[in-house]
C-alpha cells in the first residue's frame, strides 16, 4: 500500500489544530508546526478533545507531532497548509522559509480568508505549485473546502490537491479567480451587509432578523442553493424581483456606521458579553451547543483510517 501524502501545516490555532485533527484521523502523518510555546502545548489536547467530540478515537491525535521550528515541520511534507495569523506580511514570510525548506514537489497552500493567494504568493519563484484552500470553522465538521487558484496555479496542483481534500471527506470545490472573500464568504457578507442595514434602518431588531433568517430560507439552504431556488421558481420571476427589490437593498462599500458605533461601545459580542444583543455566559454556551449539535447532525463525523472509530454515528 502507498503511503498516504504527509501534511505540514503552519499555525497550530483554531484552525490550524483542526486541520491536522482531519488529515490525522484520515490516517496522514501531520506535523504540525507553531512559533508559540502555549499553542504548542495546548494543540495534542485540543486535538484530543476534538476528536472525541466528532465520535473518533482520540488516539488518532498521536500521528500529529509538534515542531518549533519550521523547517523540520515541513522538510518531509507533500502538502502544506498555513493557518498562521491572518497578516499579509506574516503569510508572505512563512511562504519564503516555507519555500527554502520544503520539497521543490511540495504543494503549498494558504487557509487565508480573505488575503488574496495572488498577494501571499507573490515572492514566491515557483507559484505554480501554490494555491489557496479556505476551510470552514470548525475544519472537522464544516465540509466545505474552496480551492482557490492564482493565474499562475497549475492545472496539476489543482487537481492534487482537489483530489486530496476529497480522500479525506471534504467537498471541495475549485475558486477559478483569486476575488476578495472567494464564494463563501462573497455570499455570506453580501447577507450580513443587509442584516446590519435593516437594523440600523429601524426595520426590526436584530432577534427578528436572525428569526427571519433561520424560520425561512436559512432552514431550506443546506438542501436548495441560491440557483436551484431561481430555476425552482423560475429564472423569469427571479429576474422581476430582482428589478424591484434590488435598488432598495443596501450598496454600502465599506462597513456599516452602525457597526462602528457597536465596536465604539464595546460591544463586540460574545467577548464582551453584548454585541447586537445581549450574551450571558449560559446563553453563549447554549448557542455553542446547538451549533455544534448541528454540524455533527448534519455532516456527521470526518473521514477516518477506519480502525480508530470509536462509536461514529
Ligand atoms: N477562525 C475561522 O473561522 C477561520 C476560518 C477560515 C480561515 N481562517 C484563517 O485561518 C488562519 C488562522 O486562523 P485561526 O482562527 O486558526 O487563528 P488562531 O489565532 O486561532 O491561530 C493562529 C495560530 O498561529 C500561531 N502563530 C502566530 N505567529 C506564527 C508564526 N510566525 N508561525 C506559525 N504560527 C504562528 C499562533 O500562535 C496561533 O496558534 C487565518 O488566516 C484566518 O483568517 C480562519
Amino acid at each position: 500500500m502507498t503511503e498516504k501524502p504527509a501534511i505540514a501545516v503552519i499555525g497550530a490555532g483554531l484552525m490550524g489544530a483542526g486541520i491536522a485533527l482531519v488529515f490525522a484521523a484520515a490516517g496522514h502523518r501531520v506535523a504540525l508546526f507553531d512559533a508559540m510555546t502555549e499553542a504548542r502545548a495546548t494543540a495534542p489536547s485540543r486535538i484530543r478533545d476534538n476528536l472525541k467530540a466528532s465520535g473518533l478515537n482520540p488516539a488518532a491525535a498521536a500521528a500529529v507531532t509538534l515542531h518549533s521550528q519550521l523547517a523540520t515541520a515541513v522538510a518531509d511534507a507533500d502538502f502544506v497548509i498555513e493557518a498562521a495569523p491572518e497578516d499579509l506580511a506574516l503569510k508572505q514570510a512563512l511562504f519564503g522559509e516555507i519555500e527554502d525548506t520544503a520539497k521543490p514537489t511540495a504543494i503549498l497552500a494558504s487557509n487565508t480568508s480573505v488575503i488574496p493567494i495572488t498577494s501571499i504568493m507573490e515572492r514566491l519563484r515557483n507559484k505554480a505549485r501554490a494555491l489557496g484552500t479556505h476551510w470552514w470553522n470548525p475544519p472537522y465538521l464544516v465540509p466545505l473546502v474552496e480551492v482557490i487558484r492564482t493565474v499562475d496555479t497549475s492545472d496539476g496542483t489543482v487537481e492534487a490537491t482537489l483530489r486530496l481534500l476529497a480522500s479525506v471527506g471534504k467537498t471541495a470545490v475549485e475558486v477559478k479567480k483569486d476575488v476578495p472573500g472567494f464564494i463563501g464568504n462573497r455570499l455570506q457578507h453580501a447577507l450580513w451587509r443587509e442584516a446590519v442595514a435593516l437594523v440600523a434602518d429601524g426595520v426590526c431588531d436584530a432577534k427578528t432578523v436572525d428569526d427571519v433568517v433561520k424560520a425561512s430560507f436559512g432552514t431550506r439552504l443546506a438542501v436548495l442553493g441560491p440557483l436551484e431556488n431561481a430555476d425552482l421558481v423560475g429564472t423569469d420571476l427571479t429576474r422581476s424581483i430582482h428589478n424591484y427589490v434590488l435598488p432598495a437593498l443596501d450598496r454600502s462599500t465599506a462597513a456599516s456606521p452602525y457597526l462602528d458605533r457597536l465596536v465604539e461601545q464595546g460591544r463586540l459580542g460574545f467577548k464582551s458579553g453584548e454585541g447586537f444583543r445581549k450574551w450571558p455566559p449560559e446563553q453563549q454556551a447554549a448557542l455553542r451547543e446547538r451549533v455544534t449539535k448541528h454540524l455533527r447532525a448534519s455532516f456527521g463525523a470526518p473521514v477516518s483510517s477506519g480502525s480508530d472509530d470509536v462509536g461514529q454515528t
